[in-house]
């Protein structure tokens, strides 16, 4: 057999191997598994919009090719969103595009833009895919830091000036996966500024727009007057409307972006199945209502999670948006090593913060996807088994 290319040999080692292996190990002497590690909504989909497939998918007008560039219905309810729900134009026909999730078009976006040797400025912590598609497209990923003190934003003035001009892409993704960390909007447009003055395209991953709480409400990039000279934002049903499996999104912003981006896609896939695009149309015509009652039962388990979690020592505020908790490992620990106590004597499976990055280091992130009395229940086995940031970090003092 021939060996595979040699850029999938850059990819960082899959971080989630021990724990795989641990989980089996566990699961087989009957261990009662609590995942908390993968951000996938433990809720069904909005009946309104498995009403709508049911109906779309008896029709044999959807069974044939999808238009490359999405249905007319789905990239108009998408732009019609994008007005109602950000007050943001786009033109359906030139500034829109279906994507078969936004993982799909993050992806193509890369190998629209990037020649071998490009940079392109990535986040740490961060969603993987920036970093790693990059090296898959022989580019170079630029690590951009989110740090605690920076309120998990970029500090633009410590990317270097040839950095900057070397970089053809820069992703940001606010409400963020996994810091659950948000963004105003003259941050926003200090980042849309610093990426005009060096030609770079910003690619704004909104996948966690809709996931937020009390009274609190996402901003889109392109809210920004001119952002669209040099952004295009990515959204994804996925999370909004517990549509993960479904496999659908939508890119919106800067033509030349859309159109190089459809380019790619034009060559690679064949668009999303029309009587999914169909339902996501209806999902799209009635979000508000779909997304309140979602959202209620977020911040319910948050708030249980947090008051739980600062019971036991930690101290974690409760964040706006996202279901994830992005927390500190107990002090003096490693996050790989709290992670794998945390599997082994409660049986609870978390991401340690480093597999999103180098600057995860010291923390590990919860994903908020199962009900309530799951919850309480991984938080008193962390108190019966002695998992609190109360006891380990003095234990790590005292050794
Ligand atoms: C930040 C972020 N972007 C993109 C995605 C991809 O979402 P999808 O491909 O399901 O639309 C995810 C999924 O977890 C995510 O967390």
């Amino acid at each position: 057999m021939p060996q595979p290319a040699a850029n999938l040999g850059k990819l960082p080692p899959y971080l989630f191997a021990e724990i795989d292996r641990k989980i089996a190990e566990a699961k087989s002497r009957g261990v009662d598994i609590i995942s908390l590690g993968v951000g996938d909504p433990d809720l069904p989909t909005p009946a309104p919009i498995v009403e709508a497939m049911q109906k779309a998918v008896a029709d044999p007008a959807n069974h044939n090719y999808p238009p490359y560039h999405g249905t007319e219905e789905f990239r108009t309810a998408a732009t019609n969103w994008m007005k109602t729900r950000f007050g943001v134009s786009v033109d359906p026909a030139t500034e829109a595009l279906s994507l078969i999730g936004s993982k799909e078009g993050l992806a193509h976006l890369i190998l629209a833009y990037v020649n071998p040797g490009d940079v392109v400025l990535c986040p740490s912590p961060g969603y993987p895919v920036y970093n790693n598609y990059t090296l898959l497209c022989h580019g170079e990923p630029f690590t951009v830091p989110l740090l605690a003190e920076n309120k998990f934003l970029p500090d633009l003035s410590k990317i270097p000036v040839d950095m900057a001009k070397r970089a053809k892409l820069f992703f940001l993704n606010y409400p963020n996966n996994p810091l659950g960390a948000i963004i105003d909007e003259p941050k926003i447009k200090e980042i849309v500024d610093f990426c005009k003055q060096h030609d770079i395209l910003l690619c704004h991953d909104n996948a966690y727009s809709e996931m937020t709480f009390d009274g609190y409400k996402a901003p889109s990039f392109l809210s920004v007057p001119g952002a669209k000279e040099v952004c295009i934002e990515m959204f994804s049903l996925s999370k909004m409307y517990n549509m993960t499996g479904w496999r659908v999104g939508f890119a919106v912003g800067n033509p030349d972006a859309i159109k190089a981006l459809g380019t790619v896609k034009n060559n690679t896939d064949s668009g999303v199945f029309k009587a999914v695009q169909h339902a996501s149309a209806v999902g799209l015509n009635q979000s508000e209502a779909l997304t309140k009652d979602l959202n209620a039962i977020y911040a319910r388990r948050r708030d249980i999670f947090v008051e739980g979690l600062n019971k036991l020592g930690w101290n974690v505020a409760r964040n706006e948006a996202t279901f994830y908790l992005w927390l500190p490992v107990p002090t003096g620990m490693k996050s790989v090593e709290f992670v794998s106590l945390l599997l082994e004597k409660c049986g609870v499976v978390v991401p340690p913060g480093t597999g999103y990055g180098a600057e995860g280091e010291g923390y590990f992130r919860v994903a908020l996807t199962v009900p309530d009395e799951r919850l309480k229940e991984v938080l008193a086995r962390m108190e019966k088994e002695g998992v609190t940031f109360a006891q380990l970090a003095k234990q790590s003092a005292s050794v």
